[in-house]
């Protein structure tokens, strides 16, 4: 059989080449040289040319060029209305000039420049939708024959296919810009805020841990961001692009905890009507953070402890087994290690969820974060309202400052919301935060015919008491709030007779 070559038929090389290229928009560059080489080619031109018009310059620019002087006319540009190529972009129409020394809006300065002796020039608009985005243009016939009216149809198509590459392409830029936004306000808002020691060390030592496998626990009080900590240990480590998956361990009953995590088939007990993909083939790749581990049942430890020894598991229901490559990060607020030892916990799996601990300090452990995470909710929350910058009153700050978050960052938030969306405006003041509130009203129990003096002492007795209450008795922390020496605060505290 005689050998084909890839000459002999210039339809069928553009087909294979186009449909090779056109699927691979990042490429869009080669694809345009590509379409007018391809179009010289079928057209049996001498040269051809791809310009794309910058708006706002009015110019256009040489993009693709192909014959012997391709080189050079790349570094021309041509003003929008200006010779035959700005003509067809300014109008949109296209146009042929079959004797280009008989026509009028040819400007033959590029020609002249490159020595290239041009006769006739067939001209088309690139467009997108009504716009016009540049133009293809061919010169001459290799056989000498002038460029006919007929080659206009398929120089148009070629126009358009490089129209919707253009536009394939940059739909593609636009949708990978759009994508790297969205993950980084993802990001934003798993943000951890805070400078103190404390909570740089668990973030280092996060990312840190990120790039190996090894299994994570997390402890820490409730809101200290034990979550937080787990997703960065996700998106800073290779499984950043594959499922986050979180399952609180404490939220379901044993059964459904295990259909959660394992899946199963279609009929495997009632009320299984369909078959259901369980949170460890979802989390296969990434990671899976399970919350509140502590809580789990003592058959579901077993479970979990097979699946951490041999990355193998059955969905309920099937004896095939299912392997899977899945990160553990697991977290709980209770003392794992006590409950290992009173016997609630397995010993085997708490070795092995425990590689690797990190402990989340309580917020009153690093009261230097407490003023820096305020700022950032009340960003984040007056942000959301479309509010204008939002202040907090230094007393409120004060009362903030020396409260000791039982809740942790999550009752700072709660606070600082409430305080945006209850609160009687700007600034925040002590009353609009939700923290250290006393039970009735302090009216002042004065009456008229009280001494000065009794009025004051009243005062400053239910003050103490409410300053004290509020800091649980902590005579160190009222002082500080109301300014005063602690040796005149207990001094007053005797006085008053007061039980702190
Ligand atoms: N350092 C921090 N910076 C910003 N936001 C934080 C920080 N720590 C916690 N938060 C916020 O506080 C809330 C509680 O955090 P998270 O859910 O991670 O805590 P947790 O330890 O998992 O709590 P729980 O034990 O109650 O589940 C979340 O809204 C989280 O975004
Ligand atoms: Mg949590």
């Amino acid at each position: 059989m005689k050998e084909r070559k890839k000459s002999e038929d210039p339809r069928l090389t553009f087909l294979n080449n186009i449909s090779s290229l056109v699927t691979s928009v990042s490429d869009l560059d080669r694809l345009l040289e590509l379409i007018i080489e391809s179009a010289t080619e079928v057209m049996g031109a001498r040269a051809s040319s791809l310009l794309l018009l910058d708006k706002k310059k009015e110019k256009l620019y040489f993009q693709a060029a192909t014959g012997d002087k391709k080189d050079d006319v790349k570094k021309f540009e041509v003003s929008l209305g200006k010779g035959i190529a700005g003509y067809v972009a300014k109008t949109g129409k296209p146009l042929l000039v079959e004797d280009v020394e008989k026509g009028s809006v040819w400007d033959k300065k590029i020609s002249e420049s490159i020595g290239f002796d041009t006769k006739s020039i067939a001209c088309v608009p690139m467009k997108i939708g009504e716009e016009v985005i540049g133009v293809v243009e061919i010169i001459d016939r290799e056989d000498g024959k002038p460029i006919r009216s007929g080659d206009m149809d398929i120089l148009m198509a070629f126009a358009n296919l490089a129209a919707s590459a253009i536009m394939k392409a940059t739909e593609y830029k636009k949708m990978v810009a759009e994508n790297v936004g969205l993950k980084s306000q993802l990001d934003e808002r798993y943000q951890i805020v805070g400078e103190s020691s404390e909570i740089k060390k668990v973030i280092a030592d996060a990312i840190k841990v990120a790039n190996s496998k090894s299994t994570v626990l997390i402890e820490g009080e409730s809101g200290t961001g034990k979550e937080l900590i787990a997703r960065l240990i996700h998106r800073s480590g290779p499984r950043r692009d594959k499922a986050f998956v979180i399952v609180n361990c404490g939220a379901l009953p044993e059964t459904l905890l295990e259909a959660e995590l394992f899946g199963h088939e279609r009929g495997s007990f009632t009320g299984a009507l369909y078959k259901k993909i369980g949170l460890f083939e979802t989390a296969d790749g990434g990671t899976i953070f399970l919350d509140e581990i502590g809580e789990m049942s003592q058959t579901m430890q077993v479970k979990l402890l097979r699946v951490l020894q041999e990355s193998t598991f059955n969905r309920i229901g099937s004896s095939v087994p299912i392997t899977v490559d899945v990160r553990v990060i697991s977290a709980t607020n209770k003392d794992l290690s006590k409950r290992t030892k009173e016997g609630k916990f397995r010993e085997d799996l708490f070795y092995r969820i425990n590689v690797i601990q990190l402990k989340m300090p309580a917020l009153r452990e690093r009261r230097e974060d407490i003023a820096l995470l305020a700022e950032y909710f009340l960003l984040e929350y007056s942000g959301d309202r479309g509010l204008k910058k939002m202040e907090i009153s230094s007393e409120a700050m004060k009362v903030m400052l020396s409260y000791d978050w039982p809740g942790n960052v999550r009752e700072l938030e709660n606070a600082i919301e409430r305080a945006v969306v209850m609160g009687d405006g700007n600034p925040i003041m002590v009353s609009d935060l939700p923290i250290g509130k006393t039970d009735g009203g302090f009216d002042g129990g004065v009456e008229v015919g009280m001494t000065l003096r009794d009025a004051q002492d009243l005062f400053k007795k239910e003050f103490l008491k409410k300053t004290l209450a509020y800091t649980h008795g902590n005579r160190k922390k009222a002082a500080e709030i109301m300014e005063i020496q602690r040796t005149y605060l207990s001094r007053l505290i005797s006085e008053f007779g007061l039980r702190f």
